[in-house]
Parts: C-alpha cells; sequence; structure tokens
C-alpha cells in the first residue's frame, strides 16, 4: 500500500505511460503502468499523459525586496541605477515584519506555481541586519513547502560599503556584517565585486569572499559583472580562486552579463577557463534583458551572458527570476516557464534540444548549482513533483503551463485547474486548449 501513486504520467525525457508511487514522503517506485497497474494507494492522481516534472527551483532571487513595488515609489525610469536609489530610500524605512509578510506572499505564490527551492540572496550592508533575521525566519516558516537558501550579498559592496553610513555608532566593516550573518546560519557567500570601486578592489573582494567560504566549508554566488563593461573581467578571478582554494562544484557566478559584450578572443580562453574551475553560472534573463543595454542607441545590445556557449563547454548553466515586482523589476509572478521562456528566446535557443535545455535551466541546472538532495524522479528521491498541463517540457514552455498538481513530500499542496476557454463560434470546437490535439 502506497501513500500516494500518480498513474500515466510523462517524465521530461520523453518516457510515457509511468507510475510513480511514494511512501513516507519519498518516490519508491517509478514503472511503466503495466508493473504497478494493480498496486493500492491512499491516494490516487490520474495525469492523462500530462507532464510530470521534479520542482521548478529558482538559484537566482531577492526576497528580501520583493513585492515591495510602490514603495516608498515606483521606479519611473526601469533603469538599474534608479532601482539602487529607491532600494537605498526604502532600506531605512523596511520592517522585520513587513519583509516577512511579503516573502511569505511571495513563497506562496511560489508553491502554487511548482516552485519548490529559491536561492535568495540578502542583503547584508545594514548595521542591524534586519532582512538577515527576517529571512532566516522565513526559511525556518515554509521549509515544509518549500527549500529556502540564503546567500549573504553584500548589496553595497564588501570594501565599499561603510557601516557607519547608516549608523555612526557601528564599529563592525561590511565584511564582519556579512560574515555575523554566516554565523547566524546564512547558507552561503556573495558579493559584488563590479560594483566595488575599483577593478583590482573588485578583484580583491573576490578573493577575501572566496577564502571566507573556504575556510567556512560554504558555497559561494556571486553577483558578478553584472554590466555592459567588456573588461569587466571578474569572473575571471572567480574562477582562478575556485581553483586556487579547491572549492569546484559550489562557486557559481550569477549574471555574467558582460560576457555578452566581451572581445570573442578573450571569451574563447575564458569559457574554458570557468569549465575548467567548476564555476557554474545563471543567466537572469528577465533582468538581463530590461536592465543591460541602457547606456546604448542602436543597434542595443541584449546583455544576457553566452548561455548556449557555456553550456557547449559543459558549464551548468541555470535561469533565475531575480525579481518580482520591487524596485528593479514591476512585472513577475514567480513563474519559472516565463523565466525559460524569456531565456529561450534571447538566447535563440530555438533548436529543440536547445529548448529541453531551457526547460533544465529551471529544473534539474538550478538543483545541482543549490546542491538539493533528493531531487529528481528516481526511486529515493524526494516526492517533490509538478503535474503540468502539457506533454513535454517544449509545451510546458510554450503556454506556461498550468500546474494541476504540486506535490512536496507526497502531499499535494497547490492545484490549479486546467486552462481551456469555451469558444462560442458556430462550427467550430466547443473549446480550446491552445495544443494540436492529436
Ligand atoms: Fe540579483
Amino acid at each position: 500500500m502506497f501513500d500516494l501513486i500518480v498513474r500515466n504520467a510523462t517524465l521530461p525525457d520523453g518516457t510515457a505511460g509511468v507510475d510513480v508511487a511514494v511512501v513516507g514522503g519519498r518516490i519508491s517506485a517509478v514503472e511503466p503502468h503495466a508493473v504497478l497497474r494493480r498496486a493500492r494507494a491512499a491516494e490516487v492522481i490520474d495525469a492523462h499523459g500530462c507532464l510530470l516534472s521534479p520542482p521548478f527551483v529558482d538559484a537566482h532571487f531577492h526576497l528580501d525586496a520583493t513585492l515591495s513595488l510602490g514603495l516608498p515609489r515606483v521606479n519611473r525610469s526601469g533603469t538599474l541605477l534608479e532601482g539602487i536609489a529607491l532600494w537605498g530610500e526604502l532600506k531605512p524605512t523596511l520592517t522585520q515584519d513587513a519583509i516577512i509578510a511579503r516573502a511569505m506572499q511571495y513563497c506562496d505564490w511560489a508553491a502554487a506555481r511548482g516552485l519548490l527551492a529559491i536561492r535568495t540572496h540578502v542583503d547584508t550592508c545594514d548595521p542591524r541586519l534586519l532582512a538577515v533575521e527576517a529571512l532566516l525566519e522565513v526559511k525556518r516558516r515554509v521549509w515544509p513547502t518549500l527549500d529556502l537558501q540564503l546567500v549573504a550579498f553584500p548589496q553595497d559592496g564588501v570594501l565599499r560599503y561603510d557601516p557607519r553610513r547608516d549608523d555612526p555608532n557601528c564599529r563592525d566593516t561590511a565584511l564582519q556584517l556579512l560574515n555575523q550573518a554566516l554565523d547566524l546560519g546564512v547558507d552561503v557567500v556573495g558579493g559584488i565585486p563590479h560594483f566595488e570601486r575599483t577593478m583590482q578592489e573588485g578583484a580583491e573582494s573576490v578573493r577575501l569572499l572566496c577564502e571566507e567560504a573556504a575556510r567556512r566549508g560554504l558555497r559561494v554566488d556571486m553577483h558578478c559583472d553584472e554590466t555592459d563593461d567588456p573588461m569587466s573581467r571578474h569572473v575571471e578571478t572567480l574562477a582562478g580562486e575556485t581553483r586556487r582554494l579547491g572549492l569546484g562544484g559550489r562557486v557559481n557566478g550569477s549574471h555574467l552579463t558582460s560576457m555578452h559584450s566581451m572581445d570573442n578572443y578573450y571569451v574563447s580562453k575564458l569559457i574554458p577557463l570557468i569549465a575548467e574551475a567548476g564555476v557554474s553560472a545563471v543567466a537572469n534573463p528577465l533582468i538581463n534583458i530590461t536592465i543591460q543595454g541602457r547606456h546604448d542607441t542602436y543597434p542595443r545590445r541584449r546583455g544576457m551572458t553566452r548561455v548556449p556557449e557555456l553550456l557547449a563547454a559543459g558549464v551548468t548553466v541555470a535561469f533565475g527570476h531575480d525579481c518580482v515586482m520591487d524596485p528593479w523589476y514591476s512585472l513577475g509572478s514567480a513563474d519559472m516557464l516565463e523565466v525559460a521562456s524569456m531565456g529561450l528566446h534571447v538566447a535563440q535557443m530555438t533548436g529543440q534540444d536547445a529548448m529541453r535545455a531551457c526547460y533544465r535551466a529551471v529544473t534539474e541546472a538550478p538543483a545541482r548549482i543549490l546542491g538539493l538532495d533528493g531531487y529528481g524522479i528516481a526511486p529515493g528521491c524526494h516526492a517533490d513533483m509538478v503535474l503540468l498541463q502539457a506533454r513535454d517540457p517544449v509545451e510546458a514552455i510554450r503556454l506556461r503551463a498550468t500546474r494541476l498538481k504540486v506535490i512536496r513530500r507526497g502531499r499535494v499542496i497547490a492545484e490549479s485547474a486546467p486552462q481551456v476557454a469555451t469558444l462560442r463560434v458556430p462550427g467550430r470546437p466547443a473549446t480550446v486548449d491552445w495544443t494540436l490535439g492529436r
């Protein structure tokens, strides 16, 4: 007797007619329907051939700022610089309760979208460490529903930020504040080398932060080269430090947008270095396409990093959402299929294999970057799954498919009705669902 069986599902690799059985919050069997036909379970879900996927994972988000749109005002230009200025205006007015309430609301949205693991950066450039304590509380509250991984993120630069700017009595440095966040239980070491005062200080920040991560045995995820400046080359230092400190497989470079504008010869050397070092990459297509290239007239650069080329070199690449309804981005709804769709279009990844890689960029790849254990649809994995109103990953992206069922540890935690429109056109079908219906 199983707790749950999902019958007649199609898996992301195209295997059809599969039954997935769950006991005690873990997947205990994945078999052709004929094998488990007679098996009984407390709950049975008929997938009707729809896609049963491991949950979506967002490798790059800012949960401390999310859903703050309009506070204290909206970003009129939509630019990165006005967004940073706006965050500076908002920060002194933040309360722990308000951050927790907004983050919890976003986690509700995420769960309903089948987004069950999020790596979120949390600003440590604050003598009060208000957002750090708020998001640690959110992490404690949401773990039955989703996995949160926190990155200590010195938003204003670990060398550039002087805490006495916000509290004249503060005796800590920005690096000490970041370390305090790690002592409190933040999981990953962050950074923002391109925002430090000089290229040299940027490189120095990468060294300092990677050494701290090595000392503590932690992962690293830096906002790295989020600029159109082709000479912003901190990812090279990040890869070099990863090799020097033996951190391969635990370091991620987020954004890497300068790589879009770099000299091709330099990139032909850089990408193999990133691959050799075991550094992964996260592109944030919705943000990269709206924020980069703002100093251009025409042609206007897209500003996303070189995703197909990184993938071809064997680098793990994920797509992140980065922002939803905050000082930097007014849109979004926790839909990683929207993120995948934008990434696919911006990177011109329209081949069949490339489109499937875009689906993996919001599922398997970020799971690997976060180091999630028990992720996937296989015996022994956590019973975390999403049943989508689509037959395959490409259709899921095309339709931003409805999440029919979201399952966490074997329990249905969210459901949505299938998307079907009634058609009142004489002589035509009564309904449409945007599939070919073959
Ligand atoms: Fe970010």
